[in-house]
């Protein structure tokens, strides 16, 4: 209680609604680890996303599906540790709330409960909208994940741009006033038309946290990796790269074998 009643300064749900009235931009980014979420914090960031992104850029895997609840909380209440203001949002994993709300409501919880993390996120509309009252019922809140859902990549079959036509668009708009309705604090908008985006942020009350979204929604989201460009062959249109981590690193590293290697570290200030 005293984290969200005490602290003015914290981000909260309401102040990212304030957020959005007022016309102030809403930064978010990944964070899967205490380091870098200490960092993220201390420059200011409003939200984190504990994303189901850890399985790529963390565990090396294709695509979001194997990670489990378990690696989740780990990363979630790493994050959480090393957080003083941001807002931190969780993914619940595929296979952990779709279509079986009681399984929902439990992985949200534990969510809550073994992470210490502030809120959950999940994919999709109409879909999953029971889990989502249930997940609401208990006081958590839920923020939705609409346009190019990864953990259902094997549905679409391409990371391609979601929405283009009018009948999924239609769909979209119509599932992004469902979530608001429902209850749900904020949208992350997916790879879908700025137009659309644009749309549904006018749409709707709540927040919208455009990913290839286009420059209307009310704050934009990145896989943190990307931005500081630590991962190197994703090349998306809407990812901004700030630097170029990998090789900055690969060269720092290089520096050190070749020091090592030569006998010059540690040198005889370095020792005891
Ligand atoms: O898992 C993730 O990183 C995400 C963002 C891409 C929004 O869901």
């Amino acid at each position: 209680m005293s984290a969200v009643s005490k602290d003015k300064k914290r981000i909260t749900t309401h102040v990212l609604k304030e957020m959005k009235e007022n016309g102030e931009k809403i930064s978010m980014l990944t964070a899967y680890d205490y380091s870098m979420a200490m960092i993220l914090d201390e420059a200011g960031i409003d939200v984190l996303l504990v994303g189901d992104s850890a399985s790529n850029v963390m565990a090396g895997h294709e695509t979001t599906l194997p990670i489990t609840l378990d690696q989740m909380i780990y990363h979630a209440s790493s994050v959480v540790r090393g957080v003083k203001k941001a807002l931190v949002v969780v993914d619940l994993p595929f296979g952990s709330y779709q279509s079986n709300p009681d399984k929902a409501l439990e992985s949200a919880v534990r969510i809550m409960k073994e992470s210490g993390a502030h809120a959950v996120k999940l994919e999709g509309g109409e879909e999953v909208a029971e889990s989502i009252i249930r997940i609401l019922g208990a006081g958590i809140p839920v923020m939705g994940h609409l346009g190019l859902i990864p953990q259902s990549i094997y549905k679409f079959g391409t990371y391609t741009v979601r929405a283009k036509g009018a009948e999924e668009a239609r769909k979209l708009k119509k599932d992004a006033k469902l979530l608001e309705k429902l209850g749900c604090f904020g949208i992350v908008l997916e790879k879908i038309p700025a137009k659309l985006g644009k749309a549904v942020t006018q749409q709707i009350g709540i927040p919208t946290i455009g990913i290839g979204g286009g420059r209307h929604t009310d704050g934009q989201v990145l896989v943190t990796h990307d931005l500081l460009g630590i991962t190197k062959e994703f090349n998306p249109r809407f990812l901004r790269r700030y630097m170029n981590l990998f090789s900055g690193i690969k060269k720092a590293v290089g520096l050190y074998i070749k020091d090592v290697k030569s006998n010059d570290f540690p040198s005889t200030e370095e020792q005891y």
